[in-house]
């Protein structure tokens, strides 16, 4: 039966209100049906999002603003080497690079990698495990949408929220999570974990970043393997975020790959090259599947993966034609060890800093680029840092309402009193209160500036 407006489906909400005026909704018309996907109202990345604030204050004062919210060592000023810069270069001249490559990605990448991944012992792959994507934001997508809509996977809180949004996305209900404790360094709760996984049946998977964005932690290997236990004892299956896995500084001895603990559990491991070269403007990440050949229905989920990669062809050729060149090169060890060393100098420096500040914990980080700051004295809405610019005060009023969360209006303030830009905790699928930043600052003066400058307004806002 064909449908008209005055026909709504019995399932359209907005074709049930089109019925009730007549077809037309307020001054304009709308859509035969709703047209909504399900899980809209889960997509949110308050990452990107703060920052359109941060360039409306740029713009309204001409001030520098100080971007410690994006993750992007390029655009905070790290150098790529010419070794690298060469190689790539290089690649632009092989016609080759312009061409569309093979759906899982091209073989000699996927061998190279295969093989590394294979030499760290544990679970053992071919290059046929492997899966190339545009950055690994789309193949986390592409994890959760080819999901069976019932089937959920459960996710750290807090989360990096492109699991959680695709998560929730997928199942059109919030995210189910459990907590990582900023009273335990962060690790995760694995009782919560163990429980929630053994009362909801809809749990299929669990997911674990690690090293963990935005935390900072690591979580060690006798973690890990009661994580996987419990996916063994419930048969789940599990995806590892690794994109940080060689960006651990401290204690690099307790981390281990989910390769080398999985044992026969079904996993998926997610690495890319946006964090590690750094380049993030390449769009190229994987997946390495293991232990899909023992499970037959897994097997048949990554074939969806594969074939929903198809249908878009393939991904970007330039980066997966000189992955085995950079990640291979003899230079590529030390260059690595120089930045993890580096990230290591800004943890330990933000420890000292933070020691004494009253009324937040900070869990210096053991890997990735991040710390979150937790805010341990109960906040009110009353609390205010001063902004001095009339302009700037109104328009950061308008955007901070009484029922704001507390700590988006501690990142809107002190966006606007202090040009730091920052990510209010509560952006990551958490109801902890605190923001993240990064460790990602160049510059010694600069990075000391800013965060005396942030420790100054975290006491300010709760004197206040
Ligand atoms: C944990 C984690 N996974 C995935 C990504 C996305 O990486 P890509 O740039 O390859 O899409 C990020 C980026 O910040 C991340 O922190």
């Amino acid at each position: 039966m064909k449908l008209t407006t005055t026909q709504p489906t019995p399932s359209s909400q907005s074709g049930v209100a089109a019925a009730a005026d007549g077809g037309l909704q307020g001054s304009g018309r709308d859509m035969r049906m709703n047209i909504v996907h399900i899980g809209a109202e889960e997509l949110n990345y308050e990452i990107r999002q703060i920052a359109e604030v941060a360039g409306r204050i740029q713009k309204m004062t001409g001030r520098e603003i100080y971007w410690e919210n994006i993750g992007d060592p390029v655009q905070k000023g790290e150098q790529i080497p010419t070794w690298i810069k060469d190689i790539v270069s290089e690649a632009v001249y092989d016609n080759s690079t312009y061409g569309y490559s093979p759906t899982r990605g091209l073989p000699e990448a996927r061998e190279f990698l295969a093989a590394r991944s294979n030499a760290q012992g544990g679970v053992q792959i071919t290059p046929d495990d492997i899966i190339f994507f545009n950055g690994l934001g789309d193949a986390i997508n592409k994890v959760y949408y080819m999901l069976r809509r019932e089937a959920r996977v459960i996710g750290p809180s807090p989360a990096y929220p492109t699991h959680s949004s695709a998560e929730a996305s997928h199942a059109g209900y919030p995210p189910i999570t459990y907590s990582l404790d900023p009273h335990n360094g962060w690790m995760p709760d694995l009782d919560e974990l163990r429980n929630k996984v053994k009362y909801n049946e809809s749990i299929a998977g669990i997911m674990i970043i690690n090293p963990d964005n935005p935390t900072g932690a690591v979580f060690p290997r006798e973690v890990v393997t009661e994580m996987v236990e419990i996916a063994r004892q419930y048969d789940l299956f599990i995806v590892a975020d690794e994109i940080y896995a060689n960006m651990v500084f401290n204690k690099q001895e307790r981390y281990a790959t989910i390769a080398q603990l999985a044992g026969d559990v079904p996993a998926i491991a997610l690495k890319g090259i946006s964090k590690e070269l750094p380049w993030p403007g390449s769009r190229c990440g994987w997946m390495k599947v293991y232990n899909q050949g023992t499970h037959p229905t897994f097997q048949k989920y990554v074939k969806s993966i594969l074939d929903a990669k198809m249908l878009e062809v393939c991904s970007t050729t330039l980066p997966q034609k000189v992955i085995p060149k950079i990640l291979g090169h003899r230079d590529y060890p030390a260059y690595l060890a120089g930045r993890n060393a580096f990230y290591k100098k800004r943890s330990d420096r933000i420890a000292e800093i933070f020691a004494d500040c009253p009324g937040v914990i900070v869990n210096p980080p053991d890997g990735a680029f991040y710390v979150s700051l937790v805010f341990t004295a109960e906040l009110s809405s009353k609390m205010n840092l001063k902004i001095p610019d009339p302009k700037i005060r109104e328009y950061i009023n308008a955007l901070t309402p009484d029922d704001i969360e507390p700590d988006r209006k501690f990142v809107y303030q002190l966006l606007a009193s202090r040009n730091i830009c920052v990510v209010p905790l509560s952006s990551f699928v958490t109801d902890l209160q605190g923001f993240r930043c990064t460790l990602l600052e160049q510059d010694d003066e600069r990075f000391e500036m800013i965060y005396a400058s942030i420790a100054e307004a975290i006491r300010e806002f709760l004197a206040s």
